[in-house]
């Protein structure tokens, strides 16, 4: 469709949904609910029968079985650069196949990415193994973003950037590279992401992310209620995920290993 045309049918849409929606602001019954937290927030409720345990079905049974997972070793990973967007090792792809492997008979529909070759190529494995499952890229899963630092060593930011180095290391999770993010306001991101992830996957239950170690850092605190000043420092393996359940009745957060490389 061209620009022009798309946009005059957006409009006319937008003037239909208004037509033809109902304003929620007096309605008798709402509940509002927090679903990272298995909360509700508000609610009003006027003798709708059986509410309690509507509330109770939409509150619960939230997550069942979410396969939080960080990419294989990378060539990044080997020289201790930061950000890029690299490839996966030999070693990498050997962690990716037996990830694949692991999860071969396992009722998954949903794989969720960030943008970048290392955890794509993650998910293409699994694709071999499970055909039918359904590949997302998120940019919101992207690696912190390292602004005009991406790429360089560790021991280059140690050595040309002192100060900065320093900073980092006071306030890690306050941290901002210049030009670039720190833990807090990648929080905001992947939080969102999250949540389309849940909702994309429409409560099917069993879904895999495949993020970075910042990236997975903050989703395992968003579940284990973490110091912030913790945060940045959550150990991230390359050859164990996290399984995490999180349910009105049940949270749970396992470890296990899928890979002899570590
Ligand atoms: O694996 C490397 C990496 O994902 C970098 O791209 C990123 O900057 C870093 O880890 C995040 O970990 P830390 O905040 O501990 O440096």
């Amino acid at each position: 469709m061209p620009k022009e045309e798309a946009y005059q049918n957006f409009l006319k849409r937008i003037e239909y949904y208004r037509s033809r929606y109902d304003q929620l602001t007096n309605e008798p019954n709402y509940i509002v609910i927090d679903s990272l937290n298995n909360k509700v927030i508000r609610e009003k409720e006027e003798g709708i029968p059986y509410y309690h345990l509507i509330r109770d079905i939409l509150v619960s049974d939230w997550i069942h079985n979410l396969y939080l997972v960080r990419h294989g070793q990378t060539y990044f990973n080997l020289e201790n650069r930061i950000g890029g967007d690299s490839e996966l090792t030999k070693r990498g792809m050997q962690q990716a196949k037996d990830l694949a492997k692991h999860f071969k008979d396992s009722d998954i529909h949903y794989v969720f990415t960030s943008t970048k070759k290392r955890t794509l190529a993650i998910a293409e494995e699994i694709k071999k193994e499970i055909p039918n499952i359904e590949i997302f890229p998120f940019e919101e899963f992207d690696e912190i973003n390292t602004g005009d630092h991406d790429s360089i060593t560790y021991d280059e930011l140690r050595l040309n950037f002192p100060d900065l180095y320093e900073n980092r290391l006071k306030d890690k999770y306050n941290f901002t590279y210049p030009n670039g993010e720190s833990y807090r306001t990648l929080k905001k991101r992947v939080e969102f992401g999250l949540k389309k992830a849940l909702f994309l996957s429409g409560g099917e239950g069993n879904i895999i992310i495949i993020g970075h170690r910042g990236v997975n850092r903050i989703i395992l605190s968003l579940f284990e209620f973490r110091n912030v000043e913790d945060v940045p420092y959550i150990y991230i393996p390359q050859d164990k995920y996290f399984q995490i359940t999180a349910t009105q009745y049940k949270k749970l957060i396992e470890m296990k290993k899928f890979s002899e490389y570590d």
